[in-house]
């Protein structure tokens, strides 16, 4: 049976810290942890709206997560309405090319409309060709190309 995609709840924090931390490994599980409490209670990050969309096997183990968000602006996007932006997007390795981030990411743009936004926007690394090759087939088309900078003052 194909797995199911759903708003994440309280109970999904400790699974879901796992698949945060598979995707974003400078922070610790126990951070992701932390930092899940916030969003899974509130379903915003700072001021703005952020929510966490995850994959469920039958079984109940999670198999992948989807983070979107809005932002006020995104580079290529029409500058008068808040943006639906993709912050995180993660499927188990086991579980690729089976539909479940096509899944993910439809769930994400549905919730996006809700918001009112007309817009989506997303990044990928440079070197990320599977990301990339994701976003182009489900419609993504690339904006531009950057390198990001930062100085401690
Ligand atoms: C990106 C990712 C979430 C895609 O998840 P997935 O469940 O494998 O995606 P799907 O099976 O729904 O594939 C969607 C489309 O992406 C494309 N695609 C997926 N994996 C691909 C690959 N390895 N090579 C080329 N195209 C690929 C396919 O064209 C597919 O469209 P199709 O079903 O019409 O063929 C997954 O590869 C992943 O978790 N990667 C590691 C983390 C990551 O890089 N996340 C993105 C950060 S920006």
């Amino acid at each position: 049976m194909s797995p199911v995609v759903r708003l994440a709840r309280e109970g999904d924090r400790e699974q879901l810290a796992g698949l945060r931390a598979a995707l974003w490994p400078e922070s610790s599980t126990e951070d992701h942890v932390k930092e899940l409490l916030g969003i899974l209670e509130r379903k915003t990050f700072g001021t703005m709206p952020l929510i966490e969309l995850v994959a469920e096997e039958r079984s109940g183990r999670l198999i992948g997560f989807l983070e979107v968000g809005l932002r006020s602006h995104a580079d290529g996007c029409e500058p008068a309405h808040a943006v639906g932006y993709v912050e995180g997007w993660y499927v188990v390795e086991s579980h690729r090319k089976q539909g479940i981030g096509r899944k993910l990411l439809a769930a994400a743009e549905d919730w996006a409309r809700t918001q009112g936004c007309v817009e989506m926007a997303s990044d990928a690394l440079v070197g990320n060709d599977v990301s990339q090759r994701a976003h182009e087939a489900l419609g993504y088309a690339e904006v531009d190309r950057c390198v990001r900078y930062r100085k401690t003052l």
